[in-house]
């Protein structure tokens, strides 16, 4: 059985599978309806290495300033530095600043938001996760969407992990077909490996979390180092 977009399709009965018997049913007569979805966004944002270049400066310049940086997800005694909250004020940060309201604009018409009201960024900080590092699964209260921006991300620095927000799913696990790739329907969590240059945009209310940074680089280059912020709908000025 496949299930394609809104269709589900049958393999031929297999005598002596446990399908045998079963009324015959045409290819097209059982569907699938997707409501609820959970939503990420994605963007590749263009000429990341410029960008990017300059984020690095502004960051690590931030850590100097604030070498303690703020306890959030992050284990400051794994090394993992947290800034203050207020990045978007500064003005280090105003060319990414340009990409989250580009893609939260896109975002407010593909979802129909309403045009007196914009998504705006209400809180924006930096995370550097030195070999170690790691993020325990949160959150983002107060806010509808939240999203990461990778300025540096070295192999194996860490895979970010959304998890299936339908806790019900939990209370009846279901039994797989072993060793096959799940239909994306049924998948209860997912990762993202980290690529520089790209932001990722998903629900606030969406359980992540973010795997231990496990480069081998040497130096700061082993640093996986991040842009986070989150979003509010806000009645345009
Ligand atoms: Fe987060």
């Amino acid at each position: 059985m496949t299930m394609g977009k809104n269709k589900v399709t049958c393999d031929p009965p297999n005598r002596g599978s446990a399908d045998c018997g079963l009324v015959a049913l045409s290819e097209d007569a059982l569907r699938v309806h997707r409501y609820f979805p959970t939503l990420i966004f994605s963007l590749e944002v263009p000429g990341s290495e410029i960008l990017n270049a300059q984020l690095l400066e502004a960051i690590y310049a931030e850590r100097e300033g604030d070498r303690a940086g703020v306890r959030k997800s992050n284990f400051p005694e794994l090394g993992s530095w947290h800034s203050h909250v207020k990045l978007h004020k500064d003005v280090a940060f105003a060319g990414l600043v340009q990409y989250v309201d580009a893609a939260s604009a896109m975002m407010c018409r593909e979802l129909g938001y309403h045009r007196s009201y914009q998504l705006r960024i209400g809180t924006m900080w930096s995370i550097i996760n030195p070999p170690g590092g790691l993020n325990r699964a949160h959150i983002h209260p107060g806010c509808i969407w939240s999203g990461v921006y990778y300025v540096q991300a070295p192999r194996n620095s860490g895979r970010i992990e959304f998890i299936d927000p339908r806790t019900q799913n939990l209370m009846s696990p279901v039994e797989y077909i072993p060793d096959t790739k799940r239909p994306r329907i049924c998948w209860t969590k997912v990762q993202y490996k980290p690529v520089a240059g790209r932001m990722l945009i998903f629900p606030s209310w969406l359980y992540h979390s973010v795997g231990p940074n496990r480069s081998k680089a040497k130096g700061k280059d082993a640093d996986r180092i991040i842009v986070s912020f989150n979003l509010s709908q806000k009645r345009r000025r």
